[in-house]
């Protein structure tokens, strides 16, 4: 995965249909020096009939934090999920196009969706401790289903990814209590280390502070800019001030197509195209 020596700027090509203008971001300077985690290829993804992804091409770099911006209905979720197959929980989805992560396709034949997912973890918008389980077990239950047994290594995992969900300190002493005991900022940290504890190499987040307060808020996305050091993250956010406080680049999703995708500076203070301009200044959306 690291090994790879390529200089691939972020980037984002024309998608199938030729007349699809698709503004990109130039700079040069943008290029982050590794491998991108994610290569999209006109993916297309749909629900049934319902086409929800539209040919989008972009590429994600890694150990950056992306975000993924547009209205209600875009494709936001769809986009994100695709990343690890999440989406194929509905039934009747469909793919087209790519996602290579680390240059392979992840929809291949051959490939198990349940590794990609232990690989690639998944934050949701509304936390989901299992409700029966201590704050321990909700962090361990992943290791716990992959046959770990040695209760040393799950003591220090357990510290461990609680301490980079930047939760230990509040929960040291209660980790039997159940976890839904927990105040909702605390409950979206916990679901942050129980991603992290099966140590994955991406965490994809869907709009992971929509439901909590300004500090609870500033918290997560504190957490988010420390895991960007050592993980891709790609998050999904309504907040316009959240990904320009907190993401290296973002894209710009409206009707399932990908209408803009470059560095947030340059999103956010001079944008290509005039509906991203028109988003971002509130004049839909
Ligand atoms: N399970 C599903 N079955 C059928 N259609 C779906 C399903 N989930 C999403 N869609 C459709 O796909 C499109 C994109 O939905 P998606 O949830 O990805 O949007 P979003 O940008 O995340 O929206 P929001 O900001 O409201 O979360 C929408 O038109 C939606 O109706
Ligand atoms: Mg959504």
């Amino acid at each position: 995965m690291e090994n790879a020596v390529t200089i691939e700027p972020p980037m984002i090509t024309p998608a199938s249909a030729p007349q699809q203008q698709v503004a990109s971001d130039s700079e040069p300077d943008a290029a982050p020096e590794r491998a991108p985690a994610f290569e999209v290829e006109r993916l297309s993804i749909f629900y049934g009939e319902k086409k929800a992804i539209d040919g989008v091409t972009l590429t994600v770099p890694s150990k950056m934090i992306t975000a993924i911006i547009g209205p209600s209905g875009c494709g936001k979720s769809t986009l994100l999920r695709s990343l690890n197959r999440m989406h194929e929980l509905v039934p009747n989805t469909r793919v087209e196009g790519k996602v290579l992560f680390g240059g392979e396709d992840i929809y291949a034949p051959d490939v198990d969706p349940v590794v990609i997912r232990r690989r690639i973890g998944m934050v949701f918008q509304k936390s989901n401790p299992f409700p029966t389980m201590s704050i321990a077990d909700n962090v361990l239950v992943g290791l716990k289903l992959n046959g770990v047994r040695d209760r040393a290594f799950l003591r220090e995992r357990l510290e461990q990814s609680l301490r980079m969900a930047a939760l230990w300190d509040e929960v040291k002493n209660d980790l039997h209590k159940p976890g839904v005991s927990l105040s909702g900022g605390q409950q979206q940290r916990l679901c942050i280390a129980r991603a992290i504890a099966v140590e994955p190499e991406v965490l994809l987040m869907d709009e992971p502070a929509s439901a909590l307060d300004p500090i609870a808020t500033a918290k997560i996305e504190e957490l988010i800019h420390e895991l960007s050091a050592n993980y891709t993250v790609v998050i999904v956010t309504h907040n316009m001030q959240q990904a320009g406080r907190c993401s290296d680049y973002t894209a710009f999703l409206y009707l399932g197509q990908l209408i803009e995708f470059g560095s947030t500076t340059k999103i956010f203070s001079n944008p290509t195209e005039r509906r991203t301009e028109d988003y971002i200044t509130g004049r839909f959306g």
